[in-house]
């Protein structure tokens, strides 16, 4: 098991948002996270990566145990983190963004692989973050979280505001990261998508986790999507 949460129960000040959290997530597997709106995958995501800590449960990586670690030590250990809405620093450059993802590898190689999964960004090192389009800054973002070769790469919506040409280059770009090797847990709100890369899923319901399948249990099981995010896929 490389990333666990056992009952995990997060607040934002006085609000009670995870209930009880528990999954898991097994070396080189891609784990969905699905939910509707609201129901705090981003704020699982937040309190794996140590941004918000939980008041009780346990969330152990690569079998240490996390809990309580602070999140610059959390930076250190082989996971990484591309946020929703991508969080680049817009009037960096990219080569500046990416090089905030190198502070932790010293390996040269690991820029090359970078080009390597997305040819484009090579062009672009000395234009402004900010003033590329949506996929070529979720490109940017991940490219700034492999860049660190960590063994678990979280995603969270990384298809929002991408043309379909963008989503599918995405998907490939996953698929081949999890071939070579990489743990990925993501969050997603195209289930399309989702469902192409998952091995499992899990459905999360007000702060809870109230299901797990693999992806073959999935198949032509609309019904399951109807009751977990109310919708017809
Ligand atoms: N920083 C915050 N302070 C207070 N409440 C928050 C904060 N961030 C999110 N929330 C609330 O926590 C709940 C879960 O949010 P989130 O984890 O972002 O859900 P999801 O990613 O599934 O859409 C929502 O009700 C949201 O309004
Ligand atoms: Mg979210």
């Amino acid at each position: 098991m490389l990333l666990t949460l056992d009952d995990v129960h997060t607040y934002y000040g006085k609000s009670y948002i995870l209930q009880g959290v528990s999954l898991e997530v097994n070396k080189r597997e891609i784990v969905a996270l699905l939910g509707r709106n609201g129901v705090g995958k981003t704020t699982t995501l937040n309190t794996i990566i140590g941004f918000v800590k939980p008041r009780t449960g346990k969330i152990s990586l690569d079998g240490v145990d996390i809990t309580a670690m602070q999140a610059f030590r959390i930076g250190r250990l082989k996971i990484a983190y591309v946020p929703q809405g991508r969080h680049l620093f817009p009037k960096m450059t990219v080569l500046e963004n990416l090089k905030t993802g190198m502070i932790h590898t010293s390996r040269s190689g690991a820029l090359d692989r970078v080009f390597e999964l997305f040819p484009n960004i090579r062009g672009k090192l000395n234009q402004k973050a900010g003033s590329l389009s949506g996929g070529e800054q979720q490109a940017v973002a991940i490219s700034r979280a492999i860049l660190k070769e960590p063994d678990i790469l979280m995603l969270d919506e990384p298809t929002t505001g991408l043309m379909p040409l963008f989503v599918a280059s995405l998907q490939e770009i996953i698929a081949k990261l999890n071939a070579e090797g990489m743990t990925i847990l993501l969050v997603e709100e195209r289930v399309p998508f989702a469902l192409a890369l998952a091995d499992r899923v899990y459905f999360m319901v007000k702060g809870r986790v109230e299901h797990t399948a693999t992806r073959e249990e999935l198949q032509g099981r609309k019904d399951i999507f109807v009751r977990y995010l109310g919708i017809e896929v």
